[in-house]
Order: C-alpha cells, then sequence, then structure tokens
C-alpha cells in the first residue's frame, strides 16, 4: 500500500484527481468505479476543474458506483445517483450509457446484483476503483462481518452508519435500513485501488485499516490485500499512524523507490 499524507483536504483532493486524470489519459476508455460521500467531493470539483481547464476527456470513460440505498429511486435528492450526477456527471463529457449506479428502487434487488456484477464483468472489470471510509472502517456499504470474498448484494447497515449518514436526510428515521453495495471480493478484483479519507474523525479507523491486521471487522483492511492500492489521507486523518515518517520518505525519495521496486 501506497500512503501518501496531504497537508489538507484540498491537497488530498488535487492529488486523487491527478491520479484519477493520469489513468484517464493512459487510457481513455478506462473502466473507473466511483464512491460517494462528503470525502470525494473535492476530488470530484478538481476533476470537473480538469475537464473544462484542460480538456479531460471522459467520453468513452465507463464508470460503476460503489452502492445505493434500497428503496430510493435515481432522482431522489438523498440517492447516491443522484449525488453523482450533481457533483460529478453532469459537469463533464461522461455518456450516460456509460453510468452505473445500483438501482436502489428494483423490483428485485437479487437479480439486480447479479446483473451489475456482469456488466462489470463485461467491461472487462474495473480498472481503477475509488473508495472512501465509513467511521466504522467500511469501504462502499460493507459492514463490519462482510465477507472479505462478498460479491455485490443487498446488506444491512449498522446503526452507527445510519447515524453518521443521517446528515443527508431530514431525520434518522427517514435513513434506509439496506443498501445494494458490490462486495469486498467484488472491489479486490479492481486492478488499482485509491482510497481516500479526511479529516480527525477517521483517524483512529484509518490507523486501524493501515498498520491493524485483516479483519472483516474493518472491510477497509481487505486493502492490505490488494497488490496495487494507494492511499491519500490529509494531516487530520493521518495522525494515529505510527509509521509516518516511513511513509513521507518513500513519497519524497519517489522516483529512487519507482526505480528499486517499479512502481
Ligand atoms: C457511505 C458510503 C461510503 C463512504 C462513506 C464515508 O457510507 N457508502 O462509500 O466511503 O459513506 O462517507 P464520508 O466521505 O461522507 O465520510
Amino acid at each position: 500500500m501506497e500512503i501518501i499524507i496531504a497537508k489538507n483536504y484540498d491537497e488530498m483532493s488535487k492529488i486523487s484527481a491527478g491520479i484519477i486524470a493520469c489513468e484517464i489519459r493512459k487510457r481513455h476508455d478506462l473502466v473507473l468505479g466511483l464512491a460517494t460521500g462528503d470525502t470525494p467531493i473535492g476530488t470530484y470539483n478538481a476533476l470537473v476543474d480538469m475537464h473544462k481547464k484542460d480538456g479531460l476527456d471522459f467520453s468513452k470513460v465507463k464508470s460503476f458506483n460503489l452502492d445505493e440505498y434500497i428503496g430510493l429511486a435515481p432522482l431522489h435528492p438523498n440517492s447516491y445517483n443522484f449525488f453523482m450526477r450533481e457533483n460529478l456527471f453532469k459537469h463533464i463529457n461522461i455518456n450516460s450509457e456509460n453510468v452505473y449506479v445500483p438501482q436502489g428502487n428494483t423490483d428485485d434487488p437479487e437479480e439486480f446484483c447479479l446483473w451489475y456484477e456482469e456488466q462489470i464483468r463485461k467491461a472487462g472489470g474495473i480498472d481503477l476503483q475509488v473508495l472512501g471510509i465509513g467511521s466504522d472502517g467500511h469501504i462502499a456499504f460493507n459492514e463490519p462481518g462482510s465477507s472479505l470474498a462478498s460479491r455485490t448484494r443487498v446488506k444491512a447497515l449498522l446503526k452507527q452508519t445510519i447515524e453518521d449518514n443521517s446528515r443527508f436526510f431530514d431525520k434518522i428515521d427517514a435513513v434506509p435500513r439496506f443498501a445494494i453495495t458490490m462486495g469486498v471480493g467484488t472491489i479486490l478484483e479492481a486492478k488499482k485501488l485509491l482510497l481516500i479519507a479526511s479529516g480527525k474523525k477517521k483517524a483512529d479507523v484509518v490507523a486501524e485499516f493501515i498498520e491493524g491486521p485483516v479483519t472483516s471487522q474493518i472491510t477497509a483492511t481487505a486493502l492490505q490485500l490488494h497488490s496495487y492500492a494507494t492511499v491519500v489521507l490529509d494531516l487530520d486523518a493521518a495522525s494515529k499512524l505510527k509509521r509516518t515518517e516511513y511513509y513521507n520518505w518513500v513519497r519524497d525519495n519517489k522516483q529512487l523507490v519507482q526505480k528499486k521496486v517499479g512502481r
């Protein structure tokens, strides 16, 4: 895992947008996995800027979102579908036919999950998957105890997640109890992973997932099993890490490290 510690949220967003843009420039028909939440908003804003100012081209990019609340229609203002349109899709030249977000109001979630996996397979797999982290250590909606081999499925949400995400809803009772989510196994099949985290409230769980043992109780620890995972943090989110000096040395000596380890 490569750990990059940025000065603040703004720098974290620019670095992660730079990583995504670099992959799109290398491969115009990149298959990009996308995440929601407050954390990636700055990254998406920076990508929109690169599209408007430098012509970053999304016309051939395919995107797959990680998750969606069960019961919310794509146009519902609290749906992740709506979030993606407002924060990214409507500002760039992505082809709507290439955009995949799980459908929260599907009549048959089980069938839908199989179909979603099939679409990822047909696209040739995800090249770069963007991830955030929940305060309970989840990636997508893979709550504690999720199998590290899990596939796209319906998951019941933890009370802590419902409380965390209630800030986007009028009242806590309006937060759906279930979601469709890519599984940890689905996420691990992406060729590259990019997890971003910011703020003091993520500091404990960030330290646990980077420096603690792999456990299904903190599904982000599954990144330790991946051969190409990058984590971009701001100083607050990185504040409980023990090996900061080492991560910074690797970052500051990137050319030397690349020459020796080939990455
Ligand atoms: C939700 C999403 C996750 C996201 C998490 C953190 O639970 N399902 O994909 O990583 O929120 O969100 P935030 O960035 O707002 O802290």
